[in-house]
């Protein structure tokens, strides 16, 4: 397995683990909207198969996980954990002091990958997610690189 950057011709295999591990996915067209300078994106490929990516997006010093995903054949095997650790080395070397995401409540997977790499509770906003009945909070989490800064 090998982390390698993704461009816009990976496209259609980040939106088929997209549709394929989650119930809300993205639609293409966000994803789309998801590349240019503002953004990096990184994968996970299993010899040639492209097998989870994340998202990224550069604001000034802070920075946003846009997405994460892996194939749901490829989940609980470290591939997240291992993107994790690669986009907050990546985020220390192109100088973000933050990095900051939003995560449905129920997300309990993600909430404890997230955790484990160092990220905090910094709010909610509630009903932000549609869920299968009604809406469903956000919790934003946050990253701070200097905390003794903020
Ligand atoms: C969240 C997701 C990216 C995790 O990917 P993964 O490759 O399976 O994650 P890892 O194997 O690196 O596991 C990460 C940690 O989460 C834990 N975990 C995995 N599934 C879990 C679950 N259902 N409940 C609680 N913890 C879980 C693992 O045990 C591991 O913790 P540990 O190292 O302390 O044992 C994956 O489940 C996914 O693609 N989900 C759908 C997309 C999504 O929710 N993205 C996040 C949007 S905010």
């Amino acid at each position: 397995m090998i982390i390698q950057p993704l461009n816009e011709q990976h496209l259609s295999v980040m939106m088929a683990i997209e549709v394929s591990a989650n119930a809300f996915p993205w639609s293409e067209q966000n994803m789309s909207s998801c590349f240019g300078a503002r953004y990096f994106h990184f994968g996970m490929f299993d010899q040639a198969q492209l097998v989870g990516f994340y998202i990224a997006e550069m604001a000034g010093p802070d920075f946003t996980l846009m997405d994460i995903g892996v194939h749901p054949q490829y989940q609980g095997k470290g591939i997240a954990s291992q993107l994790m650790a690669h986009l907050v080395e990546q985020s220390q070397t192109r100088g973000a002091e933050n990095i900051f995401l939003e995560v449905r409540a129920s997300n309990q997977a993600a909430i404890h990958l997230y955790n484990k790499v160092g990220f905090c509770e910094m709010g909610i906003r509630k009903n932000y997610y549609p869920a299968a009945t009604g809406n469903e909070d956000a919790i934003l989490m946050g990253l701070p690189f200097n905390p003794f800064a903020m």
